[in-house]
């Protein structure tokens, strides 16, 4: 277990999503409801650049073909329009701490 600092607190609204690397792994960090959830960045269906994703209701969606992702663990609760099942996210665990967001990254 690792923490890093990605981001900080007062920098992030409810649904923003940040782009972070960590270890040369680009990591999501995301805002909903005032809690963090942390996944990995690229959409398992085509590799779209999930930072330019958005939440709905909480669900993060990949506008590439609307494959819709639980941010608390990555997994996937509808695959992409015209596709069969696709990989979950990996997930990451958040805590706040200082004013920072970190993730635990191995
Ligand atoms: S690349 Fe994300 S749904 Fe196709």
């Amino acid at each position: 277990m690792a923490w890093y600092k990605l981001v900080k607190d007062d920098v992030m609204k409810d649904g923003d999503l940040f782009k972070g690397t960590v270890n040369d792994v680009e990591i999501l960090v995301i805002k909903d409801k005032g809690k963090y959830f942390a996944t990995s960045s690229y959409c398992t269906h085509e590799e779209y650049d999930l930072s330019e994703a958005f939440l709905d209701d909480g669900d993060l969606i990949c506008p590439n073909h609307f494959a819709t992702f639980n941010p608390a663990d990555g997994s996937v609760k509808s695959p992409p329009e015209g596709s069969g099942d696709i990989s979950p996210l990996k997930s990451y665990e958040t805590k706040v701490e200082n004013g920072e967001v970190m993730v635990d990254v191995e």
